[in-house]
């Protein structure tokens, strides 16, 4: 399988801009970009015990000015807009040191930006010599190739992987550490080896089972271990050999979860029942009154499933949103109807149509839990009853 003329599900050695030119236009779902962050140390830093931090020094994060990094971001940057589909997601991380450049070449490039994320790390590494704050935090941005482009975005199952509270923009992860961090002959096979939790919530949130999903930056292969961890195709770069081999390594012990494991359950939409077929069915007769919650308003069911008042008609929700004085309104939550007395609301109706006819065969219990409620079946369709006598 091949993206352009380069193997996918693959780690590519070689500078991202040469191999991101040969990837065709419109071909990726989601990019995550880890790009150098031009931190530009001046030599050794040194702990007050006089041992050495273990800081990114390395020449990968090394430019001639910031003129030259811009110049290097924007090249990048243009090939992943080109190459990204309009349905697809960007995301870039960095620190203080280049996020602001990047956010800003990001937006002249024509990306859309959705949110900024702020990766909040529990265990920085810290200040060592008491000049500034804590630095315990880098930032990335989630942006679409363009305003109107429509992506995607797994909100429900964020937000059960929130109990339940929607998922926010603050995320705490600690830094990698422990056997997670890649180690060659006892040393970090990688400076900035990115914890594998980032990228899950990255990857679950904004792709899909068999996207694909590129890293110009691959390093030591995070995005592409836990993209394929996660049933997604890949494709990555690192113009390092070393980081290249540490990567593949990485990927032989990595085993896709099982499909159905990884299907998005509970983002399944219920499909849409308008309200002409509670009509259809008899749910709801011609020439009956729908009345609000406290009864003091009604209005009349048309043949054209239109409802009037004295003095209007339209949709349930056009007539509802004038009566509440609103630019618009749900009418399955405004309207309800007389059922031996008591008032029942047409959502409960619309209910028991969806239970009866759209489980489609299959027995979703998830979206329609099996009702019982036979009471509120309609005895007749619309061609029987007499709508002048009701
Ligand atoms: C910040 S690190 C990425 C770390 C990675 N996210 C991880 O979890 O291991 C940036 C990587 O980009 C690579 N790199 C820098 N400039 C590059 C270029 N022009 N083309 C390809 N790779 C490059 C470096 O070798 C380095 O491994």
């Amino acid at each position: 399988m091949t993206l352009g003329k380069l193997n996918i599900n693959a780690i590519h050695l070689g500078d991202c801009i040469d191999l991101l030119k040969q990837v065709p236009d419109n071909s990726v779902d989601l990019i995550f970009a880890d790009p150098p962050y031009n931190l530009q140390l001046n030599g050794e830093l040194y702990r007050p015990n006089q041992t050495k931090v273990d800081a990114v020094n390395d020449a990968w994060d090394k430019f001639e000015s910031k003129e030259d990094y811009d110049v290097f971001t924007e090249a990048w940057m243009r090939e992943c807009h080109r190459i990204l589909k309009n349905t697809g997601s960007f995301w870039v991380i960095g620190t203080y040191h280049n996020i602001f450049r990047v956010g800003t070449i990001l937006q002249n490039t024509g990306f859309w930006i959705l949110n900024d994320v702020v990766w909040v790390k529990p265990n920085p590494m810290p200040n060592f010599k008491g000049t500034r704050f804590n630095n315990a935090h880098e930032t990335l941005i989630w942006a679409t190739k363009s305003k109107s482009s429509s992506y995607t975005f797994h909100y429900h199952s964020l937000k059960a992987m929130n109990d339940d509270l929607q998922m926010r923009s603050d995320w705490w992860i600690p830094i990698c550490q422990g056997t997670e961090r890649i180690k060659v002959n006892g040393q970090k096979a990688h400076s900035t080896q990115k914890p594998a939790e980032l990228l899950l919530r990255i990857i679950l949130s904004t792709s899909n089972p068999n996207d694909i999903v590129l890293d110009p930056f691959s390093g030591s292969g995070t995005t592409a271990a836990v993209a394929k961890r996660l049933g997604r195709r890949f494709i990555a770069f690192d113009r390092e050999e070393f980081y290249v081999q540490v990567a593949k390594d990485r990927l032989e012990n990595v085993k896709p979860i099982a499909k159905q494991l990884l299907e998005y359950k509970i983002e399944t939409k219920k499909p849409k029942v308008p309200f002409a077929n509670l009509i259809e069915k008899g749910y709801i007769k011609i020439g009956e009154y729908l009345y609000s919650k406290d009864g003091r308003i009604s209005s009349q069911v048309n043949a054209d499933s239109t409802i009037s008042t004295d003095e209007i008609t339209g949709s349930i929700h056009s007539v509802s949103a004038t009566i509440l004085k609103k630019s618009s309104s749900n009418g399955w939550g405004y309207w309800y109807v007389k059922r031996e007395n008591k008032f029942i609301s047409i959502d409960e109706l619309r209910y028991e149509y969806e239970t009866k006819y759209l489980k489609n065969g299959k027995q979703d219990n998830n979206l329609f839990p099996i009702s019982n409620n036979t009471d509120l079946d309609p005895q007749e369709n619309f061609l029987e009853y007499d709508s002048n006598a009701i």
